[in-house]
């Protein structure tokens, strides 16, 4: 078992989840490039004095994030929709007229791009090449950079504070998150707000959405963890509001203590999170167990399709599906391929287990008889899309809440 200290206070991680030594989860590869591909430790655990779940262990982040960084993020129409809100809601709700909004990893401006309008100045923060690229291309104002304490006072001296430090899917990847929340303070205009929105540990565990952990996510936020943080660096959490994308979120506001009123759904999650007992490692000792099930129950209904006869293929090349293809033991022979629209990733393979990926018209031509839901998230939207799929009798196997093919 690996000891290591939380990254944030120092305190004693008490690990719950070894997943054993996992390829880089966003590391859909071409196949001529299999013989180099390297494996990391995925472990997991809670800090037993600040209760930030986190990695044990971080990939470096040139080994993750780099020019051929895969992830675009304006493949989803409901997440652009979500993003445009995100800004809207940051606008209308947080911002003073004529405000100066900072966006960390803007990636390839699929939120930035809703600030960029009369009376707002903007900037973006994205240290991979070819999204931050992609998000000048259209005009926007993007620094290629890793945003720390140091590029926020850089920020402050040329562009002056910012009324919003905005950030989805993105904080929860910074290792040096310390550095981050002292850069949030030093950047922030004295009523300014600091907003970011990712996984939520509290639906993870509700619904053992294993696959939420990956080597992109270093932590896993609770309200209580962010609390502590957010207090060494005198600011709090104002609000919290839930997010139905990515299979559960949370958007914390956070403020300079004192500026702003505390909405009332901050004390009524931090009773939640009591009852839930999510800073308790005892709670992820029962979660681990309800992981290990969640396996067991998925590898004996791909065998049991198997033995049927029945054509299974994978739905969505995510990067979550690299948690649950390595941890269960999939392979070529549970699954054909995996069907994605995203062309970076067509033709590739899947991380570790080097299942094909496919473009989605080749799933449109020849349907299978099964889909393995990896893209979870975006239920909705596929179901909707594969509405001919189901009445011909095709059936999505899915594993989020529970194990089951429908
Ligand atoms: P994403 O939601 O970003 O999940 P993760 O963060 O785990 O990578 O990825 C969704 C993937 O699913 C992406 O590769 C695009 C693909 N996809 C489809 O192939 N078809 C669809 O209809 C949708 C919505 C997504
Ligand atoms: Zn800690």
């Amino acid at each position: 078992m690996t000891m290591i200290a939380c990254r944030l206070c120092g305190g004693t991680i008490e690990p719950f989840l070894d997943f054993g030594p996992m390829p880089i989860a966003n590391g859909f590869l071409r196949p001529e490039d299999i013989a180099t591909e390297r494996r990391y430790p995925l472990e997991v655990g809670i800090c037993r004095r600040c209760a930030m779940v986190q990695l044990l262990h971080v990939v470096p982040e040139q080994e993750m994030f780099n020019a051929g960084y895969a992830f675009f993020s304006s493949t989803s129409a409901r997440m652009a929709v979500h993003f445009e809100r995100f800004a809207q809601d940051v606008l209308s709700t947080w911002l003073p007229t004529a405000p100066f909004v900072v966006e960390l990893g803007c990636n390839d401006g699929i939120m930035l791009r809703h600030y960029r309008r009369p009376g707002v100045r903007h900037l973006g923060i994205e240290p991979s090449a070819n999204v931050a690229a992609a998000a000048r291309g259209q005009g926007l104002n993007v620094i290629e950079r890793f945003f720390d304490a140091d590029v926020a006072q850089e920020i402050v001296e040329a562009h002056g504070p910012a009324d919003a430090l905005v950030g989805a899917n993105v904080v929860c990847h910074i290792p040096y998150l310390d550095s981050v929340f002292e850069g949030a303070g030093r950047l922030l205009a004295s009523e300014g707000v600091f907003i970011f929105e990712d996984p939520y540990i509290g639906d993870i565990v509700r619904q053992t959405a294993y696959d939420q952990i990956y080597d992109e996510h270093i932590y896993y936020f609770s309200l209580a963890s962010i609390e502590t943080l957010a207090r060494r660096h005198d600011l709090e959490v104002v609000d919290v509001i839930p997010q139905a994308v990515h299979g559960g979120q949370i958007r914390f506001v956070l403020a300079r203590s004192g500026r702003r009123r505390v909405s009332d759904r901050v004390a009524q999650l931090a009773a939640t999170e009591q009852t839930q007992g999510l800073s308790v490692p005892r709670t992820f000792e029962a979660f681990r167990a309800a992981v290990e099930r969640s396996r067991d129950a998925l590898v004996g209904q791909l065998d049991a399709l198997g033995a049927a006869g029945q054509r299974v293929v994978g739905y969505g090349a995510t990067s979550k599906s690299t948690t649950v293809i390595n941890y269960c033991g999939l392979h070529t022979r549970h699954l054909e391929y995996i069907s994605d629209v995203t062309p970076t990733k067509i033709g590739r393979v899947s991380p570790g287990a080097h299942i094909p990926i496919r473009d989605h018209a080749e799933f449109r031509a020849s349907p299978p008889d099964v889909a393995l839901l990896f893209a979870w998230n975006h239920a909705a939207e596929i179901l909707a899309k594969e509405a001919s799929f189901r009445a011909s009798g095709g059936r999505f196997l899915t594993y989020v809440p529970r194990v089951s093919l429908g």
